[in-house]
């Protein structure tokens, strides 16, 4: 049976920011775009797109509290940097809050800003719908990363996560290491085009 996608957006819709939800939207239209380019239950893929985001805007505090209760492991560089929270926290708001209870769409959500080694399709059309979305402008060779979206997802998994890696070692910003094994689990399916990779240059 399909999950309600009408009245989530309704309660969700109060929960964000007026930029975040636009965000959100953009993640949804785009997670059922893949769904229909890899033949995914489109409303599973719209919800998880929906919800990815949902512990965004609560406060940092009060996402440590959320994972802390509900035993969700919190890393070292994620008390350090609590945004990163929002995925694992987001995952306990939307099966505690918006009764999502199906074990897919949570798992996306949890995953969704670093990735995985050995991500599911519906991980792997979040986490790429969360970097394509209509209204993203900042990353690098954004045209060349959508098309691969639609052509060969692993491929565009390991695009997203070299682009990502290279963005933050240039910032000299904290890197999560999941960031980094899941890009080892990727390039893999890269290697062959690995000159595409250092002649598509990455614009800082
Ligand atoms: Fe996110
Ligand atoms: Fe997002």
């Amino acid at each position: 049976m399909n999950i309600d996608i009408k009245a989530l957006r309704k309660k969700l819709k109060k929960e964000l920011d007026k930029d975040r939800y636009e965000h959100t939207k953009g993640v949804m239209y785009t997670s059922a775009c893949l769904a229909m380019a890899y033949q995914y239950d489109i409303n599973k893929a719209m919800v998880a797109g929906l919800l990815h985001d949902c512990a965004k805007c609560i406060p940092n505090d009060e996402k440590i509290k959320i994972c802390k209760k509900n035993n969700v492991e919190i890393t070292k560089i994620e008390m350090e940097n609590p945004f990163l929270l929002h995925s694992k926290a987001g995952a306990v708001v939307a099966r505690k809050k918006y009764d999502i209870t199906d074990e897919e769409i949570l798992h996306a959500i949890k995953v969704h800003t670093t990735g995985v080694p050995n991500m599911s399709l519906l991980d792997k059309i979040v986490f790429v719908a969360d970097y394509i979305e209509p209204k993203r402008d900042k990353a690098p060779r954004l045209e060349f990363i959508r098309k691969m979206a639609f052509k060969d997802i692993n491929k565009c998994v390991a695009y997203i996560s070299y682009d990502t890696l290279h963005f933050l070692k240039s910032k000299k910003g904290s890197i999560d290491p999941t960031s980094e094994v899941t890009y080892d689990y990727y390039k893999e399916y890269i290697k062959d085009d690995m000159e595409v990779v250092t002649e598509e240059k990455v614009e800082d």
